[in-house]
């Protein structure tokens, strides 16, 4: 099985080393060896202590992807182009692919999609949501015989972080944000995470995933955390609350409705313990009852994780001469953004 991977930064730096570290037991459970045969990064030539051939880095990711041999591509660059093309161009050149891109998928999964569907060819993101959690396979999977009703999410866990600094300390959202860079949780221009667009893309992909149909980033109601006080969060905290950025996705009759905001939550609810940069996603289904997702959202080795599990499920569709079911049974539900509570 010929791997490309399109990124070697902290996520795909932590593939290639799992991949080189767990490489009998991912021939054992794939019934092939995989293979890396190219690694696409910005600087070549750059220095990195990693356990593959110097010769395997290349510029050239667009030339990588082209390559007949190739049979999954892996994409852990981001950001919406060229990573779009790139994955485009491997779907439809019959490679399976599997990516940690929220962005790109909460943007445009639908052409993704559609792409991986008439090439008869499997698109996985499982590390896209939630870091290492397992949750867009079982929302796909184990729960297809159930009805989702609402899902109900901490899936960024750099503004938990800071939240959560916030609720323990009683400091203000600059104090916590700086916190949060000087332990390298928070990016360098945190804007992503602390004003909710990585939570809503994150919330477009999991209720589309929950409810069979499309929802983009720009679909989901947003704010961010930057507004909240330490005055807000002394508030909640008297009322036996927390505050919580959460994403919120509810199907209603004929529609669904999706948003990302800070809100009270009281002490009980299982989210509330969610701490530090942890995620965690409550899932609420007709038959099921309430279902809780919990562990790490973010970093190089537990986002690996995710990745590899896909690789293996890619790459045994791919042996075995099939894959996933496509997206042609997705609704086009409207999204309203303001639903229920
Ligand atoms: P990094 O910024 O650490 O790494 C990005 C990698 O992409 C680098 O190796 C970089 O090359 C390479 N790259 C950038 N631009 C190009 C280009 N034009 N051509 C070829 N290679 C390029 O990102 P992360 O590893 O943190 O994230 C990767 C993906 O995983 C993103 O989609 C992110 O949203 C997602 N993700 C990340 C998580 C995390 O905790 N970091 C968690 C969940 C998902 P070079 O090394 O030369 O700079
Ligand atoms: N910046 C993201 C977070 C990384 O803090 O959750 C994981 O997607």
């Amino acid at each position: 099985m010929k791997v490309a991977l399109l990124g070697c930064g902290t996520v795909g730096a932590e593939v290639v080393r799992l991949l080189h570290e767990h490489e009998r037991d991912l021939t054992a459970r794939i019934g092939a060896p995989l293979e890396l045969v190219g690694v696409a990064v910005r600087r070549a030539g750059r220095t990195r202590d990693l356990p593959i051939d110097p010769a395997l880095f290349t510029t050239d990711a667009l030339g990588l992807v082209k390559r007949d041999d190739v049979d999954v591509v892996v994409e852990v660059v981001g950001g919406i182009e060229p990573a779009r093309t790139w994955l485009l161009e491997a779907l439809r050149g019959g490679k399976s692919v599997v990516t940690a891109n929220k962005a790109l998928l909460g943007e445009d999964g639908a052409t993704l999609h559609k792409a991986a569907a008439e090439a008869g060819v499997d698109l996985y993101y499982e590390a896209s949501v939630a870091g290492a959690i397992p949750l867009l396979r079982p929302l796909r999977d184990s729960l297809h015989g159930d009805r989702i009703t609402r899902v109900t999410g901490i899936v960024n866990g750099t503004t938990n972080f800071i939240l959560s600094s916030m609720d323990a300390t009683g400091a203000g959202f600059a104090e916590a944000l700086e916190e949060a860079t000087a332990l390298g949780y928070a990016e360098a221009d945190p804007t992503a995470d602390v004003e909710g667009f990585d939570a809503a893309a994150k919330a477009a992909i999991l209720a589309s995933m929950a409810f069979h149909t499309r929802v983009t980033a720009a679909d989901v109601h947003r704010e961010g955390i930057t507004e909240v006080t330490a005055a807000d969060v002394a508030s909640a905290k008297a009322m036996g609350c927390t505050i919580k950025l959460l994403c919120i996705a509810t199907k209603l009759d004929d529609a669904v409705s999706v948003r990302v905001h800070p809100a009270m939550i009281p002490r009980t609810h299982p989210l509330a313990g969610v701490g530090d940069a942890f995620n965690a996603v409550f899932v609420e289904a007709e038959a099921a009852g309430q279902l809780m997702f919990y562990g790490r959202g973010a970093g190089g080795a537990p986002t690996a994780s995710a990745v590899l599990g896909d690789l293996v499920a890619v790459s045994r569709n791919r042996l075995a001469g099939t894959h996933a079911a496509s997206e042609s049974a997705y609704a086009d539900l409207p999204v309203r953004p303001i639903g229920d509570a």
